[in-house]
C-alpha cells in the first residue's frame, strides 16, 4: 500500500535540489507534489510547534525562515520510514560516520543545518504538507546559491 509523506529541502541545501532529486527517484520514491518557497519567522515557529521552548528552536526557526526551502510531497510504500531512512540521523556529523549514505550526511554540515527534513508519522505527514502547500508563494533571496 502506499502512502505519502512530506520532504523539504532546507535552506543550506535547496542548490542541491537536482541531486536529491535524481536520488529520491533513485531510490524508488516519486515526488506528486513540489514546490519552492520563502518561509516567515511566523511560518518556521508555526510549522516546528512541537519544539517550541527547546534549546535549538530559536536557531531553527531563524534558519529555516532564511531563505527558501523546497517542499515534496513524495509517495512509496511506507513512505514516511523510507524518507527518514534516506535522510539519516538527524545530526548530520554522526550520519557521516554512521550511515554514510544518506542524504545528511552527504549534504548537512551540523546540527540545525542537516540539509533535509522528514515528517515523523503519518498524522504529522498530513499536517505538514496541509500546511506547507497552504503556505503563499515567495521568492528565493539566493543567499546559498
Ligand atoms: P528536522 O527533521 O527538520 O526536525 C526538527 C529539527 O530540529 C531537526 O531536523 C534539526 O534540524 C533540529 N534539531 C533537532 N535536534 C537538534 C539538536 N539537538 N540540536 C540542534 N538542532 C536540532
Amino acid at each position: 500500500q502506499r502512502s505519502k509523506t512530506f520532504g523539504m529541502i532546507k535552506p543550506d541545501c535547496y542548490n542541491n535540489i537536482g541531486k536529491i532529486i535524481d536520488i529520491i527517484y533513485s531510490k524508488g520514491l516519486r515526488i506528486s507534489n513540489l514546490k519552492m518557497v520563502r518561509m516567515t519567522l511566523t511560518n518556521a515557529r508555526q510549522f516546528y510547534a512541537e519544539h517550541t521552548g527547546k534549546p535549538f528552536f530559536e536557531d531553527l526557526t531563524n534558519f529555516m525562515s532564511s531563505d527558501v526551502v523546497v517542499g515534496m510531497e513524495l509517495v512509496a510504500e511506507n513512505a514516511v520510514p523510507k524518507w527518514r531512512e534516506l535522510m539519516g540521523p538527524t545530526n548530520p556529523i554522526a550520519a557521516k560516520t554512521d550511515a554514510p549514505n544518506t542524504l545528511r550526511a552527504i549534504f548537512g554540515t551540523q546540527g540545525t543545518h542537516n540539509a533535509v527534513h522528514g515528517s515523523d508519522s503519518a498524522t504529522s505527514a498530513n499536517r505538514e504538507l496541509n500546511f506547507f502547500f497552504n503556505l503563499p508563494n515567495s521568492p528565493a533571496v539566493l543567499n546559498n546559491c
